[in-house]
């Protein structure tokens, strides 16, 4: 099979959580994973990548781990300060692109910095994919349990039809001027939004979902980081 050449891309990194759910002594993506850093593990997914332009961390401004990292001073990782929620520092990362050179007509890619086992075939799924998409899109999994709908009173309402539901992962992919407009026009509008994608359906558009694998879990309780440390080899889950 002749394959097309992967469109160029930047990546931002959101870096600048808490981990309040995890109740670990410090925010999990510096907590370790086969002896390093889970943030190290999620820039390896992109560092080496042919078609990558560069990456933004965003980071909180009085985070003390960060700066001890080697990649603190790898060149393709620029720094961009941390805001008071994820989009935040979403924008944030951005407008630190658009100071790199990157254009508004430029794909981003956003990835959680707690989602350390993006495969590389999930990645290049997606650019490939994407790469002619007018608007963007998501690694997303299909739902796979049966879905309940429950009452205030903790008793199930109706069972959801399955087969509509995906969980939408990270990266999720948009031209950068697209998404940043519609990031400041939800924040201005007082929106919510937790993903980016959100922004973009907020803004009237419709990002479409490529299926990935569902071990690009989010670390996010304390069973997800010993899941992944069982299974850990070589760098991702074997
Ligand atoms: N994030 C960020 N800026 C914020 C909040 C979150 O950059 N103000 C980042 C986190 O560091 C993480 C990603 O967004 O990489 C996804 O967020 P989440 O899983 O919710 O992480 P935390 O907010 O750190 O965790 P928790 O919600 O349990 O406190
Ligand atoms: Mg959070």
């Amino acid at each position: 099979m002749t394959r097309r050449p992967l469109p160029s891309f930047w990546v931002v990194i959101p870096a600048a959580g808490v981990g309040s759910r995890m109740r670990a002594d410090r925010p999990k993506q510096y907590l370790q994973l086969g002896g390093r850093s889970i943030i190290e593990h999620t820039l390896d997914c992109f560092l080496d990548h042919p078609t990558l332009a560069g990456v933004t961390v965003c980071i909180a401004p009085n985070d003390p781990y960060w700066p001890n990292l080697p990649c603190a001073g790898d060149p393709r990782v620029q720094r961009a300060p941390g805001g008071r929620e994820r989009c935040d520092s979403v924008l944030n990362g951005l407008r630190r692109l658009s100071e790199l050179g990157a254009n508004g007509h430029d794909w981003v890619l956003v990835h959680d910095a707690a989602r350390p086992n993006l495969a590389r075939e999930d990645l290049d799924r997606l650019l490939l994919e994407l790469a002619d998409d007018s608007v963007g899109g998501l690694l997303a999994v299909p739902a796979r349990d049966t879905l309940k709908r429950v009452g205030l009173d903790g008793r199930v309402v109706e069972t959801v039809d399955r087969s509509v539901i995906w969980q939408a992962f990270t990266p999720q992919m948009f031209r950068l001027g697209m998404l940043r407009d519609a990031l400041v026009g939800a924040l201005d509008a007082a929106v919510r939004v937790t993903d980016e994608a959100s922004a973009l359906e907020w803004a009237g558009h419709a990002p479409k979902v490529v299926e990935g694998r569902a071990d690009n879990l989010k670390v996010t309780r304390p069973e997800d980081l010993d899941w992944l440390e069982q299974r850990w080899g070589g760098g991702r889950v074997e």
